[in-house]
């Protein structure tokens, strides 16, 4: 069985969903860890209530390097069993970028989740700048992490229609229920091994 380790920083509703949706669809994956950066991330309350253990390992103070800070996430996953042979890292509001030696050791095997499509408007603000593009759509990506931001192969997106009435918070929202069920979709689809990548290119087999 595989074994996932989910890094928050805040809400964690995404992580909640793919939570959710591992109990409900029976998806051949085990969620081991959750570890977040800051230690008032929501987040860590509802994988609690999951029953899944989690971790806080603090970013705000630390003097450290990035790869620094990454090995003590590394650490986290390793006593937990996500490793770089049958480890799933998914980074579900996670805001920190992580070191290449992170990305190098876990290749392919961190996804994250953005709230646009990628490559249009990574980095911050995703929906913000949607809007003050005059996008007419949008929608979010799930991603292979490589040492780029937002910028790995893309394992699957799914689009949402702006409107000329949309406040970046009527967006957000609308973006958010796709994001939802994208993320989990990707999950099941990593878990059952069927994403195969090929250079730039996540192919679902
Ligand atoms: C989501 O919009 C995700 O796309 C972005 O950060 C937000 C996290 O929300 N990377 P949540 O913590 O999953 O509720």
């Amino acid at each position: 069985m595989l074994n996932l380790g989910i890094l928050i920083s805040g809400r964690g509703s995404n992580m909640e969903a793919i939570l959710k949706s591992i109990k409900r669809n029976k998806i051949p994956i085990k969620p081991a860890i959750v570890i977040s950066n800051k230690a008032d991330a929501r987040g860590l309350k509802i994988a609690q209530k999951f029953g899944i253990k989690t971790e806080v390992i603090e970013s705000r103070e630390f003097k450290g390097s990035r790869w620094e800070y990454d090995k003590k996430i590394i650490d986290a996953l390793t006593r937990h069993k996500v490793t770089p042979q049958n480890g799933l890292v998914c980074l579900a509001g996670f805001m920190r970028i992580i070191s290449p030696e992170f990305v190098e050791r876990y290749r392919n095997r961190i996804i994250n989740i953005h709230p646009a499509l990628l490559p249009s408007f990574p980095g911050l603000d995703a929906q913000r700048q949607a809007l003050d593009y005059g996008a007419k759509y949008s929608g979010c990506t799930v991603h292979f992490v490589d040492s780029g931001v937002d910028t790995g192969p893309i394992i699957l997106q799914a689009v949402v229609k702006i409107k000329d009435s949309d406040t970046e918070e009527s967006l957000s929202k609308r973006i958010l229920a796709k994001e939802h069920q994208t993320y989990a979709k990707a999950v099941r689809l990593f878990a059952e091994k069927r994403i195969k990548v090929s250079g730039r290119r996540a192919v679902i087999i």
